[in-house]
């Protein structure tokens, strides 16, 4: 028996191969620093935990409505307003099972055969694979180093065919920590509105890992707005991965089309998580400003420490909590002749797990998260110095 053709498009996620390795080595008894996860270590703060036994305690245990509880939906249209100045009607916003859910919803609802989907590489992974899945092609438009990993405008106008349906990238970025400033994505509206025909996906789930400034959104250019899509969600601000809260905000057609394709797959995400959702998106941010300060103490850290490496390029990533090092100087040395082989090796020889840059469209990297404890992140580097060392 065979299994669908769609299955030879798709790959699983490097990083959560990575992840389960790391995981199969550590059950066998190896000691393994995992920085290949994208996802907080802290705790779920209190009163988003208290929201949720509350909503278990007043029977919010039935199937909720597809799109969100209505004062979820109110408390998103509100926290876009305090924290975007973007004003959205309850209709115009979606919640899905995590913000990969909202992703899928809407490159199915906007992505049919042949169409072109143009994303500014390094990308998150299942960007590439989600196009795929819905029969899209992806352009993929290289950012550099040197430019620290962003695209220009013109770069973007050069990519755009009479095909092209779709733009996605996320703002801080994952893997590089890049974001684009108010400039910058004043440029990529300008293009956008001389090609009328172009959804834009704006991917803004790193939005309160920011150290440097507000958070700017595409969506505030009013030219565009209602081709943009914004994909939000708890998991990296709240540090509620394990919850499953991605959301949405866009026009009223494309809601309601993500609303009708959720409603088939999944229907609403947890009711549980949805009332802690209002209780996240309307309480204290100060743990979220917290998380985010410990995220900068370890940036500077370990950029610092890495920068140190002989033959490892480092830039200062703004947001996020990742460092995408170039490691071109160790390719071709021994038995390393890919960022994959390097991420082995940096695994058996040194413990610590990182992810192929191959999996974020460049191959001349590798992913570095420092969601995890200084203590933790100071014995990686010391692993990581004695094992880069060792390739000379
Ligand atoms: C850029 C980006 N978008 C979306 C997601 C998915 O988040 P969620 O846990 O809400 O599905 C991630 C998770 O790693 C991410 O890094």
């Amino acid at each position: 028996m065979q299994l669908a053709k769609r299955l030879s498009k798709i790959e699983e996620p490097q990083t959560i191969k990575m992840a389960k390795l790391s995981r199969e080595l550590k059950a066998q008894g190896k000691d393994i620093i995992d920085l290949s996860l994208g996802e907080p270590d802290f705790r779920t703060p209190q009163h988003i935990v208290e929201a949720a036994i509350q909503a278990m305690q007043d029977g919010f245990t039935k199937y909720p409505p597809v799109a969100g509880f209505p004062d979820l939906r109110l408390a998103i249209t509100e926290k876009f307003k305090r924290d975007n100045h973007l004003e959205y009607t309850p209709d115009q916003v979606m919640v899905g099972t995590g913000a990969k859910q909202c992703l899928a919803n809407a490159i199915l609802s906007i992505i049919d055969d042949g169409d072109e989907v143009i994303i500014p590489a390094p990308f998150w992974v299942t960007y590439a694979d989600l196009v795929k899945l819905a029969d899209g092609i992806v352009v993929q438009v290289n950012g550099t180093f040197q430019h620290d990993f962003k695209i220009s405008a013109s770069e973007l106008e050069q990519a755009i065919t009479s095909k092209t349906k779709l733009f996605i990238f996320s703002s801080p970025c994952n893997p590089t920590g890049s974001i684009y400033s108010f400039e910058e994505l004043k440029a990529l509206a300008e293009v956008f509105e001389r090609h009328p025909n172009i959804y834009i996906i704006s991917d803004e789930i790193y939005e309160y890992i920011n150290f440097e400034g507000p958070h700017e959104s595409i969506a505030q250019f009013e030219s565009i707005r209602d081709r943009v899509i914004i994909i939000n969600g708890l998991s990296k601000g709240f540090a509620m991965t394990g919850w499953r809260l991605g959301y949405m905000a866009g026009p009223k057609n494309i809601i309601t089309a993500c609303e009708k394709i959720q409603s088939q797959f999944t229907s609403g995400p947890n009711s549980i998580t949805q009332k802690a959702a209002v209780a996240a998106l309307k309480g204290d941010m100060q743990p979220t400003l917290d998380m985010k300060e410990s995220f900068r103490e370890r940036r500077d850290y370990l950029v610092q420490a890495l920068s140190n490496i002989p033959g490892l390029k480092v830039n200062m990533p703004p947001g996020a909590f990742y460092v995408f090092p170039d490691i071109t100087h160790f390719l071709n040395k021994g038995d390393i002749q890919s960022a994959e082989d390097l991420c082995m090796y940096l695994l058996d020889k040194g413990g610590v797990s990182c992810v192929t840059g191959d999996a974020f469209g460049d191959p001349h990297c590798i992913r570095i998260s420092y969601a995890t404890s200084l203590d933790l992140l100071k014995e990686a580097v010391k692993r990581l110095e004695q094992a880069f060392a060792a390739i000379y």
